[in-house]
């Protein structure tokens, strides 16, 4: 796994990590997957640190996964939601987060509806940030474990890869994320969706528009469908639903023009029958599950790497350099089994 010292406090969007650090954090959450994959979960490494939940905005996999991520960790989770916090009486978003860091969490993970939420809270607070959704701006977590589960499953081989993104791109943070995280590593990316959905400043981004889906799907090795956010749609922008499933929902016969072993990837949740049909869904080819298990090991390495931020990893694993030892005699020679561990121990 890749040595590199971090020099984030926060985690805002991909568009500020360099390939060397993405490529680091998926390295450590391949580590964690092992260790989610034991019949013990656990391990101690963020025992004593604490993450507020804050979603203002609901959430299942996201918020789910990042509890789960910070309890197998054995750092404290503790949620804050909308509804039943006091932003319902009218506290704003930096008295909000003011409060919160005064119960001195170490990391505090928002999901909001408003673009730069995230960022807001980053430059007022001395906590480290997670954006987990904000309003059509990013989801950088969500394209960590979009990246996670391609790498997977192109084996680790990315560079000249194709991936197409279909559907609502204008409102989605989800496309506008995994754009910037794959340009780093040479993959193209193909958008295709309505007219209406596509943002004003598509042209200046690093992909190929196209708007015939023969052409868009010819020869590409993932297809991502993309939620239809209603939530965030001026009124207009789609002047049927049906019209829209024929034309852009993605079923298993679309899979026939693209290269032999595409899969397709869905953020989720999924709109059957609208965005994606349930014989693609369901099948072989869809990794929309394995994503939502990549999501845990993915959050664990994000969590760990800013949850570490204030004590150097060396001192951390010069400090349990002993038990480091005998956990890897006991694994066996180059077995690590602890993503802290390997942060030297592969380096
Ligand atoms: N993909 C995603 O962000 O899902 P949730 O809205 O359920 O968190």
């Amino acid at each position: 796994m890749s040595d590199i010292r971090w020099r984030h406090k926060d985690l805002l969007d991909t568009a500020e990590l360099s390939a060397s650090e993405i490529t680091h954090l998926l390295d450590m959450a391949e580590r964690f997957d092992e260790i989610n994959a034991r019949p013990v979960k656990k391990v101690p490494t963020l025992r004593g640190k604490g993450i507020v939940l804050f979603f203002a905005e609901p959430s299942t996999r996201t918020r789910t996964s990042f509890d789960v991520a910070g309890k197998r960790l054995s750092a404290d989770t503790y949620a804050l939601a909308t509804s039943g916090s006091s932003i319902t009486k009218g506290e704003s978003l930096r008295d909000t987060a003011l409060t919160l860091q005064a119960m001195a969490p170490n990391i505090i993970v928002i999901r909001h509806s408003v673009s730069g939420a995230a960022a807001f809270l980053a430059e007022r607070l001395s906590c480290s940030v997670v954006n987990a959704g904000d309003g059509r701006h990013a989801h950088p977590t969500q394209a960590l474990l979009d990246a996670f589960t391609l790498r997977r499953h192109w084996k680790g081989d990315m560079r000249g890869k194709r991936l197409l993104i279909v559907g609502d791109i204008a409102h989605s943070r989800v496309a506008r994320s995994n754009v910037f995280l794959w340009q780093k590593f040479g993959v193209s990316v193909r958008v295709f969706g309505p007219r209406t959905l596509l943002p004003p400043g598509i042209r200046d981004w690093p992909v190929e528009v196209h708007e015939d889906l023969d052409e868009a799907l010819d020869g590409v090795d993932a297809v991502m469908a993309l939620r239809l956010q209603l939530e965030r749609q001026q009124a207009g922008l789609l002047p049927d639903l049906a019209e829209y499933a024929r034309r852009f929902c993605i079923g298993m016969h679309h899979l026939e023009k693209a290269a032999p072993d595409a899969v397709v990837l869905h953020p989720g949740p999924i709109n059957r029958g609208l965005e994606i049909a349930s014989d693609l869904a369901d099948s072989g080819r869809s990794r929309i599950l394995d994503q939502v298990a990549a999501g845990v090991a993915v959050r664990m390495a994000v969590l760990f790497t800013l949850g570490m931020r204030d004590e150097s990893v060396h001192e951390y694993l010069a400090d349990h350099k002993d038990g480091i030892e005998r956990k890897r005699q006991a694994d066996g020679a180059g077995a690590v089994s602890e993503p802290g561990q390997a942060t030297t121990a592969g380096a």
